[in-house]
């Protein structure tokens, strides 16, 4: 409609109002302004980029403790000694502060930590019903296994006896013994900071009676023919644990393995076999399509006739994987839980000469993502002995 008398008119700035979203000021970004109000009070020093970029972003929370990642590396922070410490505790809201660096291979695992702020790295938290204490600067807790510590927890153990080989502070033996009911486990760890650690934990949760904690390397102290189920939690590999495990199990029943590990999923440049014969590799190769591999995690599907024809011509087939090239991330973790169930099958006959073993992949479990391409995994795997 046009106006026989145009109305005046200008356009003003409208203040929208701001989202949610942007009203909530993140951790990080409530650190950096608490940081640049202090450097404002103790002389004017500006939070430049530099600066700016050694300013934690991740942290963990243990208790009343907070974690946070390699950070604070630039020496003018030195001046401010405990001052910069104190200030980020009070904008995290805990009393004790300490410093992740990185974590040691020295086979104990041990964390690379620095206490910040406060007399001890001991503390102590719930997790899942548990309670675990620990000392952050000589054990490692490994919160990103949560995945795997509650499917440990639905497990029915009762009338069970569990092997966990690599106990640590207890991160599976306690969901075993707690949730699981296991009726009886043998926890083994070689560090003794984290053997302190997981007695205290057994006492704290009360679980102690049903757990016997053998110190020292489980390849020399594990018992044998004890158990229906070895947990091997080591990455990024488990095998020099495998024969043990293996002798673990009850010689007239058998069990199950959950064995960790970490796989790569990059694309690997395919080289040819010397072993195997073109018809052979194809052969494995269908026994394996995208679906069975797809059902070996969801349902559960019994894969022995398939883990069958590789392990029974396993000097051939070693080398598959290296020979075809597989085209899925599932696909790849198919073959490597079908190369350890065929593995452990050879280590059980050997064992237990002349008696015949069958390994079946019951399961695999996608952890976590370790690094780009690199998958944290565990297969389940049963282990029994073919009567007669
Ligand atoms: C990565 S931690 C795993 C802890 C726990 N299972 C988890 O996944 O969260 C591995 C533990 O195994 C212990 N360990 C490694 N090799 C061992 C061996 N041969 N005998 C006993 N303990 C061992 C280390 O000291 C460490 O505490």
């Amino acid at each position: 409609m046009l106006l026989e008398n145009p109305v005046d008119w200008k356009i003003v700035q409208i203040q929208l109002p701001a989202s949610k979203k942007n009203q909530i000021i993140s951790p990080y970004q409530q650190i950096v302004s608490a940081i640049d109000k202090f450097l404002r009070d103790h002389g004017g020093a500006e939070l430049m980029e530099d600066l700016r970029s050694d300013i934690p972003r991740r942290w963990e929370r243990h208790g009343d403790l907070v974690m946070i990642d390699a950070c604070f590396q630039n020496p003018f922070w030195r001046q401010y000694g405990d001052d910069i410490w104190r200030l980020i505790s009070e904008v995290l809201s805990c009393d004790r502060l300490a410093q992740k660096g990185s974590i040691a291979s020295n086979g104990y695992r041990t964390p690379s930590v620095r206490l910040l702020l406060g007399q001890d790295g001991w503390v102590e938290h719930v997790d899942n019903g548990i309670r675990y204490t620990y000392d952050v600067t000589k054990c490692m807790f490994s919160a990103g296994n949560v995945t795997e510590k509650l499917r440990v927890s639905r497990f029915h153990c009762e009338n069970e006896t569990v092997v966990d080989l690599y106990a640590g502070i207890g991160y599976f033996t306690l969901p075993y013994l707690v949730h699981a009911r296991a009726d009886r486990l043998h926890a083994c760890e070689w560090n003794p900071d984290a053997v302190e650690a997981l007695r205290k934990n057994l006492r704290l949760n009360g679980v102690e009676d049903r757990c016997v904690v053998h110190f020292g390397d489980n390849r020399q102290l594990c018992p044998k023919d004890v158990a229906d189920r070895v947990n091997l939690g080591l990455i990024p590999s488990s095998e020099p644990g495998w024969e043990t495990a293996c002798a673990a199990l009850k010689r007239c029943s058998g069990g199950i393995l959950h064995i960790h590990g970490n796989v790569e999923t990059g694309k690997t440049t395919p080289k040819s076999c010397n072993n195997c014969d073109e018809s052979e590799n194809v052969k494995c190769l269908n026994n394996r399509t995208e679906n069975e591999i797809d059902s070996m995690k969801v349902s559960e599907r019994n894969l022995t006739n398939s883990a069958d024809t590789c392990s029974s011509n396993s000097s051939k087939c070693s080398d598959l994987s290296a020979k075809t090239q597989p085209n899925s991330t599932k696909e790849i973790w198919g073959d490597w839980s079908l190369g350890v169930s065929s593995k452990i099958r050879v280590i059980l006959e050997r064992l237990h000469t002349p008696h015949i073993w069958q390994t079946k992949v019951l399961h695999i479990e996608h952890v976590k993502s370790y690094a780009p391409h690199i998958d944290h995994l565990v297969v389940d795997i049963e282990c029994r002995p073919v009567p007669g």
